[in-house]
């Protein structure tokens, strides 16, 4: 984020540079969706995991979003000197959205591990941007208490939650723990980023 160099004042950029990430959540099958919502506020660029990928139908994402993989991260990877893909991303984007969040990432982002192109963007994040999460998973991971340990330790970090709903789940199961639904995650980044923004604070509060 830019700011004036006679007040140090953060100008709130036109068209934010957002980072979209999935996991392997169910929930990932949404991901087309808030792609297109997100392309209607800013830049858009894209980042799943391996599980990720078994949810997200690569053919129908928007032509002008790059989707990034863990083999990108290596195949751009040859000698000292060539960029490193995660350090790119996380230096390009404004702000960072997680959804959904699988309680696999969230245990290992929790935990400071870094094994793929997602968990290396956040733990090489710099916290005075905005990162969001939009947890996803069956309602007996979400009662686990390791789901609300690692959520207050990210919480700690700076990480600002979007909580799940109750509704059926997809394993057909009725409870908490489905994703929030993506035109609430898109309308609720966007109000807080812009607020927080013209606050002259690009770190937002929790949720
Ligand atoms: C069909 C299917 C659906 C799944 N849905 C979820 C889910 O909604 N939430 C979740 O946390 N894990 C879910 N999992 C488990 C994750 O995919 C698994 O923990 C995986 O290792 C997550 O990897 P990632 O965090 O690197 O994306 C599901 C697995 C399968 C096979």
């Amino acid at each position: 984020m830019e700011s004036t160099p006679e007040t140090g004042t953060q100008v709130l950029p036109a068209r934010p540079r957002i980072l979209l990430a999935a996991s392997g959540s169910v929930a990932a099958i949404k991901f087309e969706n808030l792609c297109r919502s997100f392309m209607e506020w800013g830049e858009v660029r894209a980042v799943a995991t391996k599980s990720a990928l078994h949810f997200v139908d690569k053919s129908s994402l928007p032509s002008s979003v790059i989707l990034y993989t863990d083999d990108d991260e290596w195949s751009g990877w040859k000698k000292i000197g060539d960029e490193v893909l995660h350090i790119e991303l996380r230096k390009w984007a404004d702000v960072l959205v997680i959804a959904p969040l699988s309680a696999n990432t969230l245990a290992k982002v929790a935990g400071g591990l870094c094994d793929n192109l997602l968990t290396c963007i956040v733990r090489a994040w710099d916290y005075s941007k905005p990162l969001y999460v939009a947890p996803a998973m069956n309602t007996f991971m979400l009662n686990n208490p390791f789901t609300k340990r690692h959520l207050h330790t990210i919480g700690e970090l700076g990480v600002s939650l979007l909580p799940p709903i109750t509704k059926k789940l997809a394993c057909g199961d009725y409870g908490n723990g489905a994703m929030a639904e993506p035109s609430v995650i898109y309308n609720t980044v966007r109000l807080s980023f812009n607020e927080s923004s013209a606050s002259g604070n690009s770190k937002d509060q929790s949720i």
